[in-house]
């Protein structure tokens, strides 16, 4: 079965739509026909500078989420990256490939370095799709299930294997694909629909998988439109409309074409009532799941730690491949 890999951030307490629709959902789907692993990288969260207790919680906060929305620990692997110490290790090798110039072409960096202002980004920041690199890597993955703004990584990443390769003249690692599916690879933003869903984006943009139903639903309520009045499905001339559609269609099932006959005649606050109606629906379950998990943190923590020894096992076998491949001596 063909190896899957993906990873969130817990840089927030609930991850949100955009997250959910553009991977934790393919992240369930996948894992039906693939051995499927998923991590939390909470050494990826460090660039960002959290509280310690609130980094903590949201670690577990955020493995509690994949769970609720059907990530199975029987089937797959889950685990918290500092668990396993391969991934810095072998970001090391990779970062020793990576050009310098290479990694500030990376868009996230710019994006992000721009927003911390005077005080300058860290090297952390600098060096994060690196690590990411590694991650993939770790684990001989063919298939990377996420959204699109995480493009431009992948592409990193498959350089970065396919570098490591052609350096000593074999496959060390595979070389892996990003999957990212076309209709959710980029949830905008509810009161700025040109902009991508973002945890740093505007607070009334955002749907949170944790949020209580009555703000979910009046921040659809007050989503961004347009002065026209038709529902239909156009990406530059009815972003706030094509969103609302885009996310509809893809919780409810029902084809976007489907959803503009529905719709046809009727008002943008009808549409958004249908949004609302169908968001709450789905994310409700999910999150007293969330609460039942957090309700027993020595169950979370015991899958998490089966998690990681299992993640271990695969990825010291990696690494003592490439460590050779490079030319370590390898312990007597
Ligand atoms: P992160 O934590 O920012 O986002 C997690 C996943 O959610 C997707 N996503 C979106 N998809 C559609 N619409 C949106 N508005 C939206 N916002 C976020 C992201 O594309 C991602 O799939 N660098 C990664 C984490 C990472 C990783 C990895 C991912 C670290 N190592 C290895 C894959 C494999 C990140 O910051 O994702």
């Amino acid at each position: 079965r063909p190896r899957v890999f993906s990873a969130m951030q817990p840089t927030a307490d609930s991850l949100h739509l955009g997250n959910y629709l553009g991977a934790l959902r393919q992240w369930v789907a996948l894992q039906e026909d693939h051995d499927a692993i998923y991590s939390v990288v909470d050494l990826h969260a460090l660039t960002v500078s959290p509280d310690p207790a609130v980094l903590r919680h949201r670690s577990r906060l955020t493995a509690a989420q994949y769970l609720a929305a059907g990530v199975d620990p029987a089937r797959s692997l889950l685990f918290l990256q500092s668990h396993v110490a391969q991934h810095t290790q072998l970001a090391w090798i990779l970062s020793c490939l990576t050009g310098f110039g290479e990694a500030s072409r990376m868009t996230q960096f710019k994006d992000k370095a721009a927003r911390q202002g005077s005080e300058g980004a860290s090297v952390g920041l600098f060096t994060y799709p690196i690590l990411m690199a590694a991650d993939i890597l770790l684990y001989d993955t063919a298939l990377v299930p996420v959204g699109e703004d995480q493009r431009q990584h992948l592409e990193l990443a498959r350089d970065l294997a396919q570098r490591l390769n052609t350096r000593v003249g074999r496959e060390v690692v595979t070389v892996p694909e990003a999957s990212i599916v076309r209709a959710t690879a980029k949830i905008y933003d509810l009161a700025e629909p040109t902009a991508k869903m973002s945890k740093s984006g505007h607070a009334s943009g955002l749907i949170e998988l944790l949020d209580d139903p009555k703000v979910i639903a009046k921040r659809i309520r007050s989503a961004v439109t347009d002065a026209d009045t038709v529902i239909r499905f156009d990406r530059e001339a009815k972003p706030g409309v094509s969103n609302l559609l885009t996310i509809h269609s893809a919780l409810s099932g029902t084809s976007v074409a489907d959803l503009e006959a529905e719709f046809a005649g009727k008002m943008y606050g009808h549409l958004k009532v249908a949004v609302a109606d169908v968001v709450v629906e789905t994310l409700a379950p999910l999150r007293e799941r969330v609460t039942e998990l957090m309700a027993a943190p020595d169950e979370l923590d015991a899958i998490l730690a089966d998690g990681a020894d299992r993640a271990r096992t695969i990825a010291a076998g990696t690494l003592a491949r490439v460590y050779d491949a490079v030319g370590l001596v390898p312990p007597a």
